[in-house]
């Protein structure tokens, strides 16, 4: 496969018309595509690795070498969107956001920018990397699961949320002590609304979370959370907080970016934090 063709068929997979600003290619070297080292994180060392080893093209989850300058405002349109879609009210969401949106694009400022594609057109090897198409897939993979769950069972528990959670392969098989947990709330604790959110927001800022909350999401499933989000919504005492991991989550989407490649006949070798 050519490099453009890998990336059209990332937006197709995902029902997308334009690439999100943290993704696509970030070196083609113009080759065909027959063998892609893939990770959840890759850096320069990895080309280096890839290139000797014999692979075409080195393809990344987290977006190392597409750092956009209008990438914070990515962020900034889907969080709004997120928060709306919790029920938060157009005005909160968007203060909210923008809050957000000021901290992204004081870190988007200062990062260095070429380093990835200077290092891939030295070593002639193609790079690309992919990440909210791939969040979104596993968004929509384990909330589609969820919305099965609320349905079945409208009573259903934190601890069902878990069992829903281990019937997908990446978290059962994810590494001992980063499958699925709850962070906050009981096994026993009754679910109520279960919200899951995997892109976009990397993790949601504890107003956030509190504003949903308040807009009535019973239980949120994420990939991970920081320590004030925690206590936080621990004293706020109102919905439970399920962490899927890190890892796992990430690959639920990226696997799928990749089998729509290896579908297509091209190998593809998983390393670096891949479930
Ligand atoms: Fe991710
Ligand atoms: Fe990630």
């Amino acid at each position: 496969m050519k490099v453009i063709e890998m990336y059209q068929s990332v937006l197709d997979l995902v029902g997308l018309e334009t690439m999100p600003e943290d993704s696509g290619i970030v070196y083609d070297n113009g080759k065909d595509v027959k063998k892609v080292l893939a990770g959840i994180d890759m850096d320069c060392t990895m080309l280096m690795l890839a290139k000797q080893l014999g692979f075409d093209c080195v393809v990344q989850h987290h977006p190392n070498g597409i750092i956009h300058p209008n990438g914070a405002d990515l962020f900034s349109r889907d969080h709004m969107k997120k928060l709306m879609e919790c029920g938060v009210p157009i005005n909160v969401a968007q203060k909210l956001a923008y809050q957000t949106h000021e901290k992204r694009k004081q870190r988007v400022h200062s990062r260095n920018r070429t380093q990835m594609q200077d290092v891939a057109k030295l070593l002639d090897i193609s790079n690309m990397a992919y990440h909210t198409p791939a969040d979104m897939l596993a968004e929509r993979t384990v909330q589609k699961r969820m919305d099965g769950l609320m349905e079945r069972n409208p009573m259903c528990t934190v601890q069902d949320v878990i069992d829903e959670l281990m019937q997908i392969r990446e978290y059962r098989e994810a590494l001992e002590g980063q499958q699925p947990e709850v962070w906050v709330g009981k096994p026993s604790s009754f679910a109520g609304k279960i919200y899951v959110e995997m892109y976009g927001v990397g993790a949601p800022s504890l107003e956030e979370y509190i504003a949903c909350s308040e807009a009535g999401v019973g239980t949120f499933v994420g990939m991970h959370a920081t320590p004030e989000v925690i206590e936080g919504l621990q004293k706020h005492g109102k919905s439970n907080l399920v962490i899927a991991g890190h890892m796992a989550s990430d690959s639920v989407g990226f696997n799928q970016i990749l089998e729509a490649w290896e579908k297509k006949g091209v190998e593809v070798v998983r390393i670096s934090g891949i479930v």
